[in-house]
């Protein structure tokens, strides 16, 4: 409350960080959207390009070894070359990208298409969560950065609602090549965004960081960010990039960056968010009921990441992440059971619906932005593009191994078996974050890093 009153005296140029924070959200529209449109699109691409089912595969997964090589390159560049430029070579990216995939003239120029803008998708991954938390006062910091996870959210259902407004016309280029548009703006509007005042401070660009620190805060705020920024640089000295990544009091929060990041694949999403339709479809329900419950799924997920940006300030990260568990871990085991009982009454699918149903919510309320929130939090400054660029790389490795595998699963060990495995993920995951993951909720950066070193240094 009292930060609440103090962020609302310190004028209303605090405006701006919200502007910052939106546009570079778009990078999570891009995101969602391009991760989201491929399988709607695939329908038609088949009949153009008479697909088999390896093509079909690649044409997919493209994006994702894109995404993977992105995200590895991109966090530890940005460290050196600041955030916001490589943002800048990640929206142009995603601009030819989406051009060059909606006029591709056979599949070979589709593949390399998608697995360009899946280095924009991979670079975003690792570069937006930081440039909005360093750019974030405290007190809304987990708000401002869940903004990411809402673009992805918005990009996905965007994605469905385009995919399903040209379906009656068999069309599958104007899906692809509709990217461009946002691509446009993030490239326009990054053009006139500064660099974070966190970044500037390790470039020991200390005037830089006051200018862009005093466009929305006060005076008085302005000088003490800027010292906590400078102390806590003093202390980490000149070390950078992956050296300070593997440095003995980091590398506990490296693990925990990985960690976070495979769990949130490996319980399961995007089985979900890929699936969708087939797995609803396999419940008996009608081809239309499929398509309406599958855009309510992106209704939902955008909506309960509403939710957590409205009370991730105030409840914490762990809890939200533990009550999401929570939710995926029973929901995932209805999906199991009604799968088990599937054809022996039409009740049953609408029970497997409900189930999908929490299931996303449950994930969009914690797992969706707690992740992104916190990966820029837990590592230091030096080495937060490395860390955080690692971590998403890990995340869309995992990724591809859960696409890769669901599939063939479900053929090997059957429908519910899959989803009980998945449910069990759940409760690993959470072991691993109520033991091992710290909570960041309304601490500064720089006082995070601190009390990690501190209590690293007496640990060992
Ligand atoms: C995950 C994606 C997933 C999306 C669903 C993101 O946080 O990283 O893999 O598709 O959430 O909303």
């Amino acid at each position: 409350m009292a930060q609440a009153a103090a962020s609302s005296r310190s004028g209303g140029n605090r405006r701006f960080v919200y502007v910052v924070a939106s546009v570079a959200a778009l990078g999570g529209l891009l995101f969602g959207y391009d991760t989201g449109v491929i399988s709607g699109a695939l329908l038609f691409i088949n009949k153009d390009f008479q697909l088999n089912p390896f093509l079909e595969g690649f044409i997919v997964s493209s994006l994702l070894l894109g995404a993977m090589v992105g995200a590895a390159i991109s966090g530890a560049l940005s460290d050196r070359l600041g955030r916001r430029t490589i943002i800048l070579v990640a929206a142009a990216i995603f601009a030819v990208g989406a051009i060059g995939a909606g006029l591709s003239p056979n599949v070979g120029t589709l593949i390399f298409f998608r697995f360009l803008l899946g280095l924009g998708v991979g670079s975003a991954s690792a570069l937006v969560p930081s440039y909005i938390s360093e750019s974030a006062p405290t007190d809304v910091r987990g708000s401002l950065s869940s903004l990411f996870q809402l673009a992805i959210t918005i990009g996905i259902l965007v994605a469905y609602l385009v995919n399903a407004a040209f379906a009656s016309a068999g069309e599958w280029r104007w899906p692809l090549g509709l990217a461009f548009v946002p691509a446009l703006i993030l490239l326009i509007g990054m053009y006139f965004l500064p660099e974070t005042p966190r970044w500037l401070v390790s470039k020991d660009r200390d005037e830089e960081a006051r200018r862009v620190l005093s466009r929305t805060r006060t005076e008085e705020e302005v000088e003490s960010e800027l010292k906590e920024i400078r102390h806590a640089e003093d202390v980490e000295g000149e070390q950078a990039g992956y050296r300070e990544l593997l440095a003995p009091w980091v590398r506990p929060m490296l693990v925990v960056g990985i960690g976070l990041a495979v769990f949130q694949q490996f319980v399961g999403i995007n089985t979900v968010i890929y699936y969708a339709p087939t797995i609803i479809k396999s419940t008996g329900l009608a081809d239309v009921a499929s398509v309406l419950a599958t855009v309510g799924i992106g209704v939902v997920n955008v909506l309960m990441t509403i939710v957590a940006i409205l009370v991730i300030d105030r409840i914490g990260r762990k809890p939200l992440l533990l009550i999401g568990l929570a939710g995926m871990f029973v929901s995932l085991g209805i999906i199991g059971a009604a799968f088990l009982f599937s054809g022996l009454s039409g009740i049953i699918s609408w029970v497997t619906l409900a189930g999908l149903m929490l299931y996303i919510a449950s994930f969009a309320v914690s797992f969706g932005p707690v992740l992104w929130v916190m990966l820029p939090e837990i590592f230091p400054l030096n080495a937060r593009g490395t860390g955080t660029g690692v971590s998403a790389l890990s995340n869309w490795g995992a990724n591809f191994i859960v696409a890769q595998s669901f599939l063939p699963l479900v053929a090997l060990i059957g429908r519910p078996a899959v989803f009980w495995i998945l449910a069990g993920m759940c409760i690993v995951a959470a072991l691993f974050i109520y033991f091992l993951v710290p909570e960041t909720r309304g601490r500064s950066l720089e006082k995070i890093e601190l009390d990690l070193r501190d209590r690293m240094t007496v640990g060992s």
